[in-house]
C-alpha cells in the first residue's frame, strides 16, 4: 500500500465508488530537501546505477540468448523446456533479481509460493507499474501473458520467449477465444509447464482499489493463488497511470532513491468451488473479494472511461453528475446511444415543455414501450423523489454533454438548447445562469456578471453565438477554445501501460 493513501474501507463497508478515480496519481517532489537530494544523487547514484543494471540486463539478454539457441519456436510452444536449459532460468532470476536491488528497489517476500502442482497459476494485483515486472523473477520465471508484438522486439523479446508466454495475437480476429483455450491447455497440462502469471486487470491503478478482474485466468477452474503487491514507501516513485508521471520521470526518480521497497505476498491457494468453476466471472469477483481484504481497499467496478466521465462530469457540475455513467449504461443497453432521439429532440426547440415530464411522456419522446423495464429503471434514476414527474432537461443535458466525445463548448451549446425558455434561442439571465452553472461550474452570481457584460445593450437576453464571441475573447474562457485535458494526456501517454490480457477477458 502506499503510504499517501489512507486506505480504511474495505469491500463490505458502505461506499460510494462515483468518488474514485485510480487512474491518476499525483507526484511532486515536495520539499527543498527532496530537490537537492534528487540533484545530488542524479550525480553521485544515478551513472554507476544505470552503468551496474545494464550490464546485468545484458548478462541475463545473453543467457536467454543461450538458453533458446538451437530450440526450434515450436519446441517453445509445444513443450515446457527441461535439461540445462530449464536450469538456466535460474540464473536469469538471479540476475534479475540483482537488477532491482542494483537500482535500490528490494523486493520483500511474505507467505510462500504454491508450487504448479498446487496452483497452476498466480493472480497478481494490484497492478500499477513497470516494475511490477520484478515478481517474474521473483516467482522463479513463470510463463506470461505477452501481446505478440512485445516478442519482436529483440532485446526485451529474448527474454520473454525464455519465459515460454502465451501470445496475445492481436490481428487474430479469435484471439481472445485461443488465448483463453492455450491458457486451459497450459494450466490442465500433465507436462511441467511453468506456472502461469497474471495481472488480472489488465491495466494500472495508482493501487488504491481493485478494478474489474478480467476473467481470462478463470477460465481453466483451476487452483490460483492470488499474489498482492505493495510499494510501502514514503514517496510514491513508482505508479504509472493513464494520468501522471512519464515512465522516464519515474525510473529517473526511483533510481536516485537511497532505497524503496517493493512486497510481495503470497496469499493462500484459492480452489474454486463447482459454482466458481462454471463462473469464471463469479470466480474472479470471488479471488478479487479476498484480495481486496487482505490488501485493505475497495474493489470499483468502471473502466478508465467511466471514471474519466464521472470526472467530468463532476467538474462541469453537470445535473446527476454521479449517476451519468450507470445511466449512459441503461442508454447503451436500450440502443439510445445508437439513435439520435435525443439530439432531435432538443433541435426541435421545443425544451420548455421539459421541465415536468411523467413516465408516458418519457416513454413517447425517447421512442421506447412503456412496458420497457430498463425505461422505468432509467426514469428512477431521475425521479429522486418519486413523484412521477422528472425535470427531463437534467436527462438531456446530462447524457448528451457526455456522449460521443463532446467537448465543453459543445456541451454549453446543448445546455443552451436544452434551458431555453424563450424557444428562439433568447437566453434570459435565469436560463443563462443556469447554463453556465451546469457546464462550466459558475456560480449564479457570476454568471449574471457576465450575463451584463455581454448585454451591454440590455436586451435582457444573450445568444449562444454571442456568448461565444465574447468568451473568445477572454482569458478566463480560454480552455474552450484549446485542446481538451484529455486529448492532451492521451497524446503524452499514447501506449501507456502493457495491457497484455486485454483480449483475455
Ligand atoms: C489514487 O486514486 C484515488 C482515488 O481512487 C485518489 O483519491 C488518490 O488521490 C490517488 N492517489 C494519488 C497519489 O494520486
Ligand atoms: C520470440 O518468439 C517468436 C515466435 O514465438 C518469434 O517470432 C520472435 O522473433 C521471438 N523473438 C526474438 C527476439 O527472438
Ligand atoms: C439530479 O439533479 C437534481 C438537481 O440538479 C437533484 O435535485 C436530484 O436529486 C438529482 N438526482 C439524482 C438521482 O442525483
Ligand atoms: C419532487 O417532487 C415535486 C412534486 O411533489 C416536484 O415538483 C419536484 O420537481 C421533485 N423533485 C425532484 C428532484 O424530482
Ligand atoms: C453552481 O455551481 C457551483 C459549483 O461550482 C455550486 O457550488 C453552486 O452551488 C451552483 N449553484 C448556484 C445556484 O450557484
Amino acid at each position: 500500500m502506499n503510504g499517501k493513501i489512507v486506505a480504511s474501507k474495505t469491500t463490505e463497508d458502505t461506499f460510494r465508488p462515483e468518488l474514485l478515480n485510480p487512474f491518476v496519481h499525483h507526484l511532486e517532489l515536495g520539499t527543498t530537501y527532496e530537490k537537492i537530494k534528487t540533484a545530488l544523487f542524479t550525480i553521485l547514484l544515478l551513472p554507476i546505477r544505470v552503468i551496474i543494471i545494464c550490464l546485468l540486463l545484458i548478462a541475463g539478454w545473453l543467457i536467454a540468448i543461450v538458453g533458446l539457441c538451437g530450440l526450434p519456436e515450436e519446441n517453445l510452444r509445444e513443450k515446457p523446456i527441461t535439461g540445462w536449459r530449464r536450469k538456466l532460468t535460474g540464473l536469469v532470476c538471479f540476475l534479475g533479481k540483482s537488477t532491482y536491488t542494483a537500482g535500490g528497489l528490494h523486493m520483500v517476500v511474505k507467505g510462500r509460493q504454491a508450487t504448479r502442482s498446487e496452483a497452476p497459476i498466480l493472480v497478481t494485483a494490484p497492478h500499477s507499474t513497470f516494475f511490477d515486472g520484478g515478481i517474474i523473477y521473483v516467482t522463479g520465471f513463470p510463463s506470461i501473458i505477452v501481446r505478440r508484438e512485445s516478442g519482436a522486439n529483440p532485446y526485451i523479446g529474448k527474454l520473454i520467449n525464455f519465459t515460454q508466454p502465451v501470445y496475445v495475437w492481436r490481428d487474430d480476429p479469435d484471439s481472445r477465444q485461443n488465448t483463453i483455450k492455450e491458457i486451459i491447455n497450459r494450466a490442465t497440462s500433465s507436462l511441467d509447464w511453468p506456472q502461469i502469471l497474471i495481472f488480472p486487470e489488465g491495466t494500472c491503478t495508482n493501487r488504491s482499489c481493485l478494478i474489474t478482474f478480467k476473467p481470462g485466468a478463470f477460465y481453466p477452474g483451476v487452483p490460483i493463488q492470488p499474489v498482492c503487491i505493495r510499494y510501502p514507501n514514503k514517496l510514491d516513485t513508482v505508479t504509472w497511470t493513464w494520468e501522471g508521471p512519464s515512465a522516464l520521470k519515474l525510473l529517473w526518480l526511483t533510481l536516485t532513491q537511497v532505497y524503496s521497497y517493493c512486497e510481495i505476498e503470497f496469499l493462500p491457494v484459492y480452489t474454486p468451488n463447482e459454482a466458481e468453476k462454471r463462473d469464471p466471472k463469479l470466480f474472479a469477483n470471488n479471488v478479487r473479494n479476498v484480495m481486496a481484504k487482505a490488501l485493505g481497499i475497495p474493489v470499483l467496478d468502471y473502466t478508465y472511461d467511466d471514471c474519466r466521465l464521472m470526472t467530468r462530469a463532476k467538474e462541469m457540475n453537470l445535473p446527476n453528475a454521479t449517476t451519468l455513467v450507470e445511466v449512459q449504461k441503461l442508454r447503451h443497453r436500450l440502443g439510445l446511444d445508437q439513435s439520435n432521439v435525443e439530439e432531435n429532440l432538443i433541435e426541435s426547440s421545443i425544451s420548455c415543455k421539459y421541465s415536468m415530464v411523467t413516465i408516458l411522456q418519457f416513454a413517447d419522446y425517447l421512442n421506447i414501450a412503456l412496458n420497457d423495464p430498463l425505461l422505468h429503471q432509467l426514469f428512477q434514476y431521475y425521479d429522486t423523489n418519486s413523484s412521477g414527474v422528472i425535470d427531463f432537461r437534467e436527462y438531456l443535458l446530462g447524457v448528451l454533454a457526455t456522449s460521443k466525445n463532446r467537448n465543453v463548448l459543445d456541451s454549453i451549446k446543448i445546455a443552451c438548447k436544452v434551458y431555453d425558455s424563450s424557444g428562439v434561442g433568447r437566453l434570459s439571465p435565469e436560463d443563462f445562469a443556469k447554463i453556465l452553472n451546469h457546464t462550466l461550474a459558475i456560480r449564479v452570481d457570476e454568471a449574471m456578471n457576465v450575463f451584463q457584460q455581454i448585454d451591454k445593450t440590455g436586451l435582457n437576453y444573450v445568444t449562444f453565438e454571442k456568448f461565444q464571441s465574447y468568451a473568445e475573447k477572454k482569458a478566463e474562457f480560454a480552455s474552450l477554445f484549446s485542446l481538451s485535458k484529455e486529448k492532451k494526456v492521451k497524446s503524452k501517454n499514447g501506449d501507456i501501460c502493457p495491457e497484455y490480457d486485454k483480449k483475455t477477458e
